[in-house]
């Protein structure tokens, strides 16, 4: 009993008896950040630390399931939260800022967000930035989106997403960068470089966030939140990267994820965040737990109850509870009873300060909410032509017939067709952030706007009909539809699913292009005019009757504020498309998951070729129906003279490729170049192959260009029997070409030691 009191008095009282204004004051002083964490912790009861340890949701906006039934200006005031959600706007973040400057110790508040594809300002959905394969306007798309998001008083985004996808079903494909660890990788990067700018604690950077931690993107069936079985060297080689990229590029924090990773829930794993994200990477930021993840241990059957949760979600280094409330419950008894050490709770509270006095919070809490800055900032002039930019680089031209695309000016009349012609809201896909002050359907340029605008500038006359609805089974329309392309030189289609069908939560066991809409396509192709399909889509669907029949296809996905604008440069070619997929697109969901840099098995089937007991389908190719790595342009590129500068290698020698790629089309245009290699024999299978570098080339007409890449021991290297990293010695293929179906030129070396 005494021992308790001791304990009461050391971990309550006696911080209480050394706060005083100078102690406060000293802390506002210039100093090193580790000495103020120190003398700021000193002032700290048990239960302040705890309530750096808290993340509460605004009261207006919830993006998980809403728990919090009490006063969120108590919360604040008496010091128990640390971090908020889903608050958003100067306002807004002005006035809770404002109650935890009346709590004891006055720590500020930190204000996250889910600003995963611009602020006010919509950029592309995740994926279609990917499909870019443009890093620099990925960074930039980034960079427009933490400019806006700071100047409202955002502190800190729930972004990138760098989970792995090769299941098109699962809904959050839309929010990461596909399939591929290499792409996967360097996108996460630019990424985290764009969110924090040159430094955080600048008035334009917010802290990003890696998640989810990890392989939430592996679910079983491609269901959200659902079961991630795996083996270790795929959570190593395929996995982890992109993580591993965000966190070497600074990333200041991570989130951990819903699933359960081979039997123990992420945001308990202690292997995940304790020996490998802070252990062997060295990470210094913070974890927070996804939305409610550590409560959900108990649904998981890890745990047995809440207290139990909070244990295992502290001892696995999850540093932050996002919507559990299971540490402002249970963290003060568990350390009182001396079943978690307090080191391990001050590490987590270190962890959350740092970040805070990096961002300059304690120098002034509404540094960044500044009603003038907001205002001169969302929506800026040069930010809708970035978003502009940005999009016209996504949108993927699956397929050409080298004479319908680009639009001629001289066209008479365009008949413009679909249920996605009109409607404004489904060009911002999910997880657009509403902003308040702002109507934001009117930020987005519909298609109809922007298709009209640029056809009346050729003199073009544009003829509309919606044709049918994106879900249902009524055809009633198709007839109007009919006859509007009967009237018209070319029709084109604007089909796909609705903006809220892929996000979080939003897995479909069908991936089909919803509703009539394949049927309406059929209609309108029959009439027998030069017919151009736009599916919009946050995912890969399957399409199989329009990419089989339909010459003239763009993959679109969701485009953002620019959406209009974006489609009529594309249509036009006053934007030549250079957008690659990022993701195999399936021919059916049965062929899910299907992936480019899959293993060859010892009975590999070849296309297209029916030999019994190989390993195919009975009733389908292997091979997606669009490849990893697909895109075409308006124009040719022609590929030759690849040079290897060795085909030895010994230790420490780097290969150096050379090859031109010429344009040989009459436009100017953008190819993306792919550099694949394959490790022929190794002490465990080795995927068929790999991307391993790839650069983006301007080439106007008949213009000839040298490339050269560089392969260095890391891009040979991978865990090898024994989990360890590196390279084997061996041979090795080396593949160039437009995408990881077409490849152009091909080479062999081997690796001598
Ligand atoms: C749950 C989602 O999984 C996560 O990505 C998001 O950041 C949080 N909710 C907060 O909205």
């Amino acid at each position: 009993m005494v021992i308790l009191m001791l304990r009461f008095v050391l971990r309550f009282l006696l911080p209480l008896a050394f706060l005083s204004v100078a102690a406060l004051t000293a802390l506002a002083q210039p100093q090193d950040t580790e000495q103020r964490i120190t003398a700021l912790m000193q002032q700290m009861t048990l239960e302040e630390k705890i309530g750096q340890l808290n993340i509460l949701s605004g009261e207006t906006q919830a993006t998980g399931p809403v728990t919090f039934g009490g006063d969120h200006a108590t919360e604040i005031r008496a010091g128990r939260t640390g971090s908020m959600l889903n608050v958003v706007g100067v306002n807004s973040t002005r006035q809770y800022q404002q109650l935890a400057m009346q709590s004891r110790l006055k720590i500020p508040l930190l204000f996250g967000q889910d600003v995963i594809h611009g602020y006010l300002t919509t950029f592309p959905i995740p994926l279609a930035e990917a499909a870019s394969w443009d890093l620099p306007a990925i960074q930039r798309s980034a960079r427009v989106a933490a400019t806006e998001a700071a100047s409202a008083g955002i502190h800190w985004t729930f972004a990138p997403m760098v989970d792995i996808a090769r299941d098109p079903r699962w809904g959050r494909v839309m929010e990461g960068a596909g399939e591929d660890t290499y792409l996967g990788s360097r996108i996460a990067e630019a990424r985290v470089h764009g969110f924090q700018g040159a430094k955080l604690g600048d008035l334009d950077a917010i802290m990003a966030c890696a998640k989810h931690f990890a392989a939430y993107g592996a679910a079983v069936g491609g269901r959200d939140y659902n079961s991630v079985d795996m083996s270790e060297r795929q959570l190593l080689e395929t996995y982890l990267p992109p993580f591993k990229a965000a966190a070497d590029a600074g990333a200041a924090t991570f989130m951990n994820s819903f699933n359960d990773l081979n039997g123990v829930p992420a945001t308990g794993n202690k292997h995940l965040q304790r020996d490998i994200l802070k252990g062997s990477w060295g990470f210094s930021g913070f974890v927070v737990s996804d939305w409610g993840s550590m409560g959900e241990m108990v649904s998981h059957g890890y745990v047995k109850d809440e207290k139990a949760a909070a244990k295992a979600s502290i001892t696995a280094g999850s540093d932050m509870d996002m919507e559990s409330r299971v540490y402002s419950k249970h963290l003060a008894a568990l350390v009182n009873e001396g079943q978690v050490s307090m080191a391990q709770v001050d590490d987590a509270v270190r962890r959350v300060l740092r970040k805070k006095f990096e961002l300059g919070l304690f120098d002034d809490p509404f540094r960044f909410a500044d009603p003038a800055r907001e205002k001169a900032t969302l929506g800026k002039l040069e930010f809708r032509q970035a978003a502009r930019e940005m999009a016209a680089k996504s949108i993927v031209l699956l397929k050409s017939d080298g004479k319908t695309l680009p639009l001629s000016p001289k066209l008479k009349t365009i008949a413009f067709i679909g249920p996605m012609v009109k409607p404004i809201k489904g060009n911002r896909g999910g997880w657009a952030v509403s902003v308040p002050g702002y109507d934001t359907d009117s930020q987005i340029v519909s298609q109809w706007q922007g298709v009209a605008e640029r056809a009346q500038a050729n003199g073009t006359k544009v003829l509309y009909a919606k044709g049918a609805e994106m879900m249902g089974f009524d055809r009633s329309g198709f007839a109007e539809a009919v006859r509007v392309a009967r009237q018209a030189d070319v029709v084109v289609v604007s089909v796909g699913e609705s903006w809220d069908w892929s996000a979080e939560a939003k897995s479909r066991s069908d991936i089909s292009l919803p509703g009539v809409q394949e049927e309406l396509v059929k209609a309108l192709h029959a009439t027998g005019k030069p017919l151009v399909v736009l599916l919009n889509a946050g995912r890969p669907m399957v399409f199989p009757w329009i990419a089989d029949h339909v010459s003239n296809l763009a993959y679109t996905w969701w485009l953002g504020s620019e959406a209009g604008h974006a489609m009529a440069d594309v249509l036009w070619g006053d934007h030549n498309p250079s957008a690659r997929l990022p993701i195999s697109f399936p021919r059916s969901v049965g062929q899910i998951p299907v992936y480019y840099n899959h293993y060859n098995t010892g009975r590999p089937a070849v296309d297209g070729k029916q030999e019994n007991f190989k390993s195919g389908y009975i009733d389908s190719p292997n091979a997606p129906r669009f490849a990893f790595g697909h895109g075409l342009s308006y124009t040719k590129f022609a590929y030759s003279g690849l040079k290897l500068s060795q085909t030895k290698l010994h230790a420490g020698d780097v290969l150096s490729v050379s090859l031109q790629v010429s344009n040989t089309g009459a436009r100017a245009g953008d190819e993306v170049v792919q550099l694949y290699l394959r490790d022929k024999v190794a002490s465990v299978v080795r995927p068929v192959k790999e991307l391993k570098d790839f650069q983006r080339v301007h080439l106007a007409p008949g213009e000839r260009k040298t490339l050269s890449f560089q392969v260095d021991r890391e891009k040979l290297s991978f865990f090898n029997d024994q989990l360890q990293w590196g390279a084997e010695p061996g041979d090795f293929d080396l593949m160039v070409g437009a995408a990881s179906d077409d490849i152009r030129l091909v080479g062999e070396f081997e690796l001598l030691d």
